[in-house]
């Protein structure tokens, strides 16, 4: 019997695990929405997804984390989680705990807890750098090339969506490392929707049908690849990416890892998540395009979620209520 086959196999198994462990991440963290605190809404995050992430049957292994063991405590690369006991399924875990940190302390749209699985090898071990990317969804999948032009890319993403280049949607961090991007963009006639930060769930969008978002263009981090790799390979999208380099120090460590530092090298779907059992799970921290955020209310609060899993074609909205059953009390999340 495949060792996974137990969490796998099952898709109410896999809501009750994985969809728990990030709906407890984004209720932690969206108390701290708009307080300014960083770092404290990180670190609730944090906490939340760890204690969650003790109960899940599984001998997990953190591939993509909050950073190294020297410079995190909880969620560090190469921490084990899960129950952790023989014989349960040896599976590596990505985690963004709070995908945009500045989102939830500042009150913006966008910020969600995340986190995908899949058996031991199944996700890319990226290092914490940048990676230019370019995500688009199942309709233009094959057939944009990250090394043409933005022009180019822009023409084949109206043709397979049957459309002309206007009416497109283009998500790009703002950033100035960008402006020749969006200057080329503009120049294309494409629509751009300029982000402040967290570019793995209009990744997401971009292969969800109807999301009005048809495709994340631009540099961000390597971690968030990852996430986005196997979120859009469960929907059928495409992503493709590039090592961006932004210091001599990351690629030590990445020599250390054995990682080919070559920015030339492209990176696709299956080089970032080639599992093919794998499970993605978002929350909503605050409103996004896709998920909504955090509602609290006197005796309990309500949470909207995505969980996906590439192997049953399993794509799930979860809109939850969880109730407290405090004897009078507020509710404590
Ligand atoms: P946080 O880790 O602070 O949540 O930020 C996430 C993020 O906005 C990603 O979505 C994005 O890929 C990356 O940071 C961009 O990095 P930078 O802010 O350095 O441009």
């Amino acid at each position: 019997m495949n060792p996974t086959e137990n969490l796998f196999s099952s898709e109410r198994t896999l809501s009750r695990e994985v969809l728990g462990v990030v709906e407890a991440a984004a209720l932690a963290a969206g108390r701290l929405m708009g307080t300014g605190k960083r770092d404290a809404a990180d670190q609730a995050a944090v906490t939340a997804m760890r204690q969650t992430l003790s109960e899940i049957p599984v001998n997990g292994t953190i591939v993509i984390g909050e950073g190294e063991r020297d410079e995190a405590p909880m969620l560090y690369i190469g921490e084990k989680v899960g129950k952790t006991q023989p014989g349960l399924p040896e599976v590596d875990i990505a985690v963004d705990p709070l995908e945009g940190t500045n989102l939830v302390a500042h009150g913006l749209p966008g910020a969600v807890a995340t986190l995908a699985l899949a058996p031991k090898g199944g996700l890319f071990h990226a290092p914490d750098t940048y990676m230019e990317k370019l995500v688009v969804g199942p309709d233009a999948k094959g057939k944009v090339d990250i090394t043409a032009p933005v022009k180019y890319n822009l023409s084949i993403l109206a043709m397979s969506l049957q459309r002309e280049v206007q009416d497109l949607t283009i998500v790009i961090l703002d950033r100035p490392r960008h402006t020749q991007l969006i200057q080329e963009v503009r120049e294309a006639g494409a629509r751009i929707k300029l982000i402040s930060d967290g570019d793995l769930m209009p990744a997401v969008s971009a292969a969800l049908i109807g999301s009005g978002i048809h495709a994340v263009m631009g540099t961000g981090g390597a971690p968030e690849a990852v996430l986005t790799a196997a979120a859009v390979k469960c929907l059928g999208g495409e992503i493709q990416a590039r090592l961006r380099w932004r210091n001599e120090e990351e690629k030590n460590r990445a020599t250390r890892m054995n990682i080919d530092l070559s920015e030339d090298r492209i990176y696709r779907t299956d080089d970032l998540a080639p599992a093919n059992e794998l499970v993605f799970a978002a929350c909503g921290i605050t409103t996004g395009d896709t998920l909504k955020g955090v509602n609290y209310f006197g005796n309990g609060a309500r949470t909207h979620s995505l969980i996906m899993a590439y192997q049953s074609g399993l794509v799930r909205f979860v809109d939850t209520i969880h109730l407290s059953r405090e004897k009078g009390g507020r509710v404590k999340l």
